[in-house]
């Protein structure tokens, strides 16, 4: 599927998805646009992979008929019923997956070439590593931080400093463990800080735009069943700038036509010790495990729920 057209699906979906959010049922569209949205291939609903994708329900509006905009009179307006599931949740995944040698081989074509890139002189200068990625590429939960810090420059795997030993601990508090999923940054270099000795800094837009086509390839081999995006800068790599994480958090997405988790990023959980924060990236990370059908016990649901 073309990039331009997946993000222009994306953006549909995410829109939609925006919609649903706000309590919002069925929207109205043109009988054209349905079938055009119909006609896509399909795969299905993750949570429903055992029944047939249903097909998108023209409805009636109930009730009053809205006042449409002049411009729209002459066209015929349907409902598409958002609770049947929305086009793009079924829309076509890249190519058929790979067996799992041609899998690796593409995987450390991928790496081969991340790790000789330059295109950005100035971070490819100044880094000790590429960081490309850790964990296993058939995972079915992939997470994505913003870029390596000083740690993960050092060593060269990201999400090993502080804030990734906390990621850990996440990990497998949901019962997985490190090296069952995936973790990746949207920039592959730890973004330069010329003149400071330590610290780090955030990516510009125009490097995580320059990297980001790494992360894709990835996403697209790995082909994992859901994504979770780990702070507001990965967030908006990913999605571009919408609204703040704060609201964003807790509400599936689609990126690439897999479902994405915005949550926070364990750096903040760090500077932000109030319990109610750590609660709210559990329950982030509780959707998580029910979309990927993990076991949940008594005991994972009421984690950080009193001191
Ligand atoms: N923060 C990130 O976003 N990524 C890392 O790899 C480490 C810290």
């Amino acid at each position: 599927m073309p990039d331009a057209y997946r993000q222009l699906l994306d953006a549909a979906i995410n829109h939609l998805q925006e919609l649903q959010a706000q309590g919002v049922r069925s929207v109205s569209v043109s009988p054209e646009t349905l079938a055009a949205l119909d006609a896509k291939p399909r795969r299905p609903l993750p949570q429903k992979a055992a029944a047939p994708p249903a097909p998108l329900q023209p409805r009636s509006i109930p009730g009053p008929a809205p006042e449409a905009p002049k411009a729209a009179e002459a066209t015929p307006v349907t409902a598409l019923d958002l609770s049947l599931g929305l086009p793009g949740e079924r829309a076509a995944a890249p190519a058929a997956p790979l067996d799992p040698e041609a899998k690796a081989a593409a995987f450390a074509d991928l790496s081969r070439r991340a790790a000789a890139c330059v295109k950005c002189p100035h971070l490819a200068s100044s880094r000790k590593n590429v960081v490309f990625g850790v964990g296993s590429i058939h995972a079915e939960l992939l997470f994505v931080g913003e870029a390596p810090g000083a740690d993960e420059d050092e060593q060269g795997e990201p999400f090993v400093g502080k804030a990734g030993q906390l990621l850990t601990k996440i990990i497998q508090t949901t019962g997985l463990s490190r090296e069952s999923v995936y973790i990746a940054n949207i920039l592959k270099c730890r973004p330069d800080t010329p003149g400071q000795s330590a610290g780090n800094r955030k990516p510009t837009a125009g490097e995580m735009a320059t990297c980001i086509p790494y992360l894709h390839e990835q996403i697209d081999l790995i082909r994992p069943k859901a994504i979770v995006a780990l702070g507001a800068t990965a967030v908006e790599g990913l999605l571009g700038k919408t609204v703040g994480i704060t609201r964003l958090r807790g509400n599936w997405r689609i990126y690439r036509g897999i479902p994405l988790m915005p949550t926070y990023h364990p750096a903040y959980l760090l500077r932000n010790q109030a319990l109610s924060e750590k609660r709210k990236v559990w329950e982030d990370m509780l959707q998580v495990m029910e979309k990927l059908g993990m076991p949940i016990s008594g005991k994972q649901r009421g984690f950080f729920t009193k001191p």
